[in-house]
C-alpha cells in the first residue's frame, strides 16, 4: 500500500468511528421529542421537582444520581427503577442502590400524572433524564435541553451493578477507564464528579478513611485531619455501633444544597468526602482539571451541562426498542 493509500484508509476508519460513534449513542435522541405527542411532558416533570425539592432539597442530589446509576447499567432505559421479582434481583437492590438511592417515589408520581395527561407516551427513562435537569435548575441554576425519545428496558439485573457502577473507594485510573467504558471522557468525569456538590452520603461510604485506612494509618492522609476529627464525631466506629446506624453527612460541606463548583474548593483543601473525590487531586491526570474548576466556575456549569446530556445518551433504546413502561417500577405485561 501507498502512503496515501494507508492516509485515505485512516481518513475512512475515522469517518467510518465517526459515524459509529453517533448512531449508537444520541443520534435519535432529540430535543422536544414530545412536542406534539405529549406537549405538556417536560412541564409536569419540572413542576413534581420543583415541588419535591422544595419540600426536600435532598431529593435533587437523589434524582441526579438516579440518572447516573440509571445510565451506567445497562444504558440509560430506566432498569434502575424496575423492581425485583421473584427469583430476579433487581439493580435497585445492590447496596449500590439500596438503601441510599432516591427519589423513586418522585418518579414514580409523576409517572401517573404523564399517564394520565398522555397514556402510553412518555418512557421513565426520558422522566428520569427530565428530573435529573430540572434538579440542576433548581439546586444550582444550571439550565440544558434534554434530547429525548429513550424507550424503556424490560431487564433489570442486581448483579449487572458490579463493574459498570464506580465503588467509592476507586482511584483516579480506575474512575477514568470505568468512565471510558461508557464513552465518557477523562474531563467528563472530574466535570461530572461535581455532582458531589450536592447531596448527601451515608458514613459507611467513607469510614473507612477514617477509622481503618490501612496498617499503619488508621487515617486516610490525604483527608485534612481537622475534617477527619468533625466526620469522627458524626460518623461514629463501627466497632460502638450497631451496623444499622448509618448516618448521613453532605458531601459538600460548604454549600450542601447549592449545585456549584465549591466541591472542587472542598476537594483542592483536601476535603472531599469520599476517595473517589480526594482522588481526582491526589492523581496527577485529573489534578489540574480539579484546580481549573475550583478556579472557572462558569465555564464548569457549562461543561457539566454537556456532560450530561452526553451521559444521558448512553445506550439508549430508541423507536421500536424496548417499551413504554405504564408504571415504572414494573414491565409491562405481554
Ligand atoms: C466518579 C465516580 C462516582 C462515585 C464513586 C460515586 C459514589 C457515590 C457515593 C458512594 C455516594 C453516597 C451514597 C451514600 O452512601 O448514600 C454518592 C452520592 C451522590 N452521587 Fe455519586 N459517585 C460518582 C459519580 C457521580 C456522578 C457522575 C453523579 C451524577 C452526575 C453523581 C451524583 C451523586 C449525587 C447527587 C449524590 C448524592 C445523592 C443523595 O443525596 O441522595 N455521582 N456517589
Ligand atoms: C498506607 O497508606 C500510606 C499513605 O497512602 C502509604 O504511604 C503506606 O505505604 C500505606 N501502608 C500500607 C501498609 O499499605
Amino acid at each position: 500500500m501507498g502512503s496515501s493509500t494507508i492516509y485515505m484508509h485512516v481518513m475512512f476508519s475515522t469517518l467510518v468511528l465517526i459515524l459509529s460513534l453517533s448512531s449508537s449513542t444520541s443520534a435519535s435522541l432529540k430535543v422536544g421529542f414530545y412536542k406534539t405527542s405529549c406537549p405538556s411532558a417536560e412541564a409536569i416533570v419540572r413542576k413534581a421537582v420543583n415541588k419535591a425539592v422544595s419540600l426536600n432539597p435532598g431529593m435533587a442530589g437523589g434524582l441526579i444520581r438516579m440518572h447516573f446509576h440509571d445510565c451506567f447499567v445497562r444504558g440509560c432505559d430506566s432498569s434502575v427503577l424496575l423492581e425485583s421479582t421473584p427469583g430476579n434481583p433487581a439493580e435497585r437492590d445492590h447496596p449500590a442502590n439500596y438503601p441510599s438511592l432516591r427519589g423513586f417515589e418522585v418518579i414514580e408520581e409523576t409517572k401517573a400524572q404523564l399517564e394520565a395527561s398522555c397514556p402510553n407516551t412518555v418512557s421513565c427513562a426520558d422522566i428520569v433524564a427530565f428530573a435529573a435537569r430540572d434538579s440542576a435548575t433548581k439546586l444550582g441554576g444550571i439550565n440544558y435541553n434534554v434530547p429525548s425519545g429513550r424507550r424503556d428496558g424490560r431487564i433489570s439485573i442486581k448483579d449487572e451493578v458490579v463493574g459498570n457502577l464506580p465503588p467509592p473507594t476507586f482511584n483516579a485510573d480506575q474512575l477514568i477507564t470505568i468512565f471510558a467504558q461508557k464513552g465518557l471522557s477523562l474531563d467528563e468525569m472530574v466535570t461530572l464528579s461535581g455532582a458531589h456538590s450536592i447531596g448527601a452520603s451515608h458514613c459507611s461510604s467513607f469510614s473507612n478513611r477514617l477509622y481503618s485506612f490501612n496498617a499503619t494509618h488508621p487515617q486516610d492522609p490525604s483527608m485534612d485531619p481537622k475534617f477527619v476529627t468533625l466526620l469522627k464525631t458524626k460518623c461514629p466506629s463501627k466497632s460502638s455501633n450497631a451496623d444499622s446506624i448509618d448516618p448521613t453527612v453532605a458531601l459538600d460541606a460548604s454549600t450542601p444544597n447549592r449545585l456549584d463548583n465549591k466541591y472542587y474548593k472542598e476537594v483542592k483543601n483536601n476535603r472531599g468526602l469520599l476517595t473517589s473525590d480526594q482522588t481526582l487531586l491526589s492523581n496527577g491526570l485529573t489534578r489540574q482539571k480539579v484546580l481549573t474548576n475550583a478556579k472557572y466556575g462558569s465555564s464548569w456549569t457549562i461543561k457539566f451541562a454537556k456532560a450530561m446530556v452526553h451521559m444521558g445518551s448512553i445506550q439508549v433504546l430508541t423507536g421500536s426498542e424496548g417499551e413504554i413502561r405504564k408504571h415504572c417500577g414494573v414491565v409491562n405485561s405481554m
